[in-house]
């Protein structure tokens, strides 16, 4: 029986890949204003501003690749039943090769309906955009597949009740500040080891809290080295 290794991303992980942070000093939140984009006032006030602000993170994903370390999360399912809980809606834990991935915060290869949330499309890539106009097959607008401030989390159960069965918990590039994703760390049983791979401090509240203090490609590695030698 292989362990469970549950390992919660977050924007860090995928900074090697080219993909813009939010709350690093020149992080998105700095260039757009949170309430602006990422709340569903804001997309009620100027639907055009979020859909392009999201059109442009798709193109900048389009232009990504997997780092390193979301290979070597990949990897580590040659030793471990590896579960992916991501607060990052880019697609690469899933083009590095891994196959447990939960999306707590949405895809941003995905479109939904304004009208009936059930109805979800993939977006191409040849035609990546969202635009005022496009509309579900009932005539909706359609809006990025996300989940913004001030909305419900659906995956949140599935997330805690993974992060329960954990017997290795790891956290790599979130500062640890966004709920209900942070509050994660609350349902990992007692006495499982805890990981923490960022090249600076976060706000975790534990002190057993083991800190890699890395970048996400060289961390992932450092922690491959460690839990190897752990089980042998
Ligand atoms: N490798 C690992 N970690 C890194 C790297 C790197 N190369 N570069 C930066 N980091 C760390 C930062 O030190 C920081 O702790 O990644 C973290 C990024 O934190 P945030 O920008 O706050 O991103 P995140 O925690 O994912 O944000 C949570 O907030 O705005 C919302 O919905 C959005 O999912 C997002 C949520």
């Amino acid at each position: 029986m292989k362990k469970n290794l549950v390992v919660l991303t977050g924007a860090g992980m995928s900074a090697e890949s080219g993909i813009s942070t939010f709350r690093d000093s020149g992080g998105l939140w700095e260039q757009y204003p949170v309430e602006d984009v990422a709340t569903p006032e804001g997309f009620a006030r100027n639907p055009e501003l979020v859909l392009d602000f999201y059109n442009a993170r798709r193109r900048e994903l389009l232009k990504a690749q997997p780092n390193e370390g979301h290979k070597g999360l990949a990897e580590l399912e040659d030793y471990f039943d590896v579960y992916i809980i991501t607060q990052n809606i880019d697609n690469l834990h899933e083009r590095a090769g891994s196959s447990h991935v939960i999306h707590l915060h949405g895809e941003l290869m995905n479109a939904r309906s304004t009208g009936d949330p059930s109805l979800v499309y993939p977006l191409s890539e040849d035609n990546p955009d969202i635009k005022l106009g496009d509309v579900c097959e009932k005539g909706y607008q359609l809006r990025p597949d996300i989940v913004w401030f001030g909305e419900p989390v659906p995956m949140i159960e599935e997330a805690i009740r993974i992060s329960k069965r954990a017997d290795i918990f790891v956290i790599i590039g979130t500062s640890m500040v966004v709920y209900p994703a942070a509050g994660l760390l609350n349902y990992v049983p007692q006495g499982v080891p805890i990981y923490l791979i960022d090249p600076k401090d976060v706000a975790t509240m534990r002190s057993d809290i083991h800190h890699i203090r890395k970048g996400a490609s060289e961390g992932v590695k450092e922690l491959k080295k460690l839990l190897l030698e752990s089980e042998e």
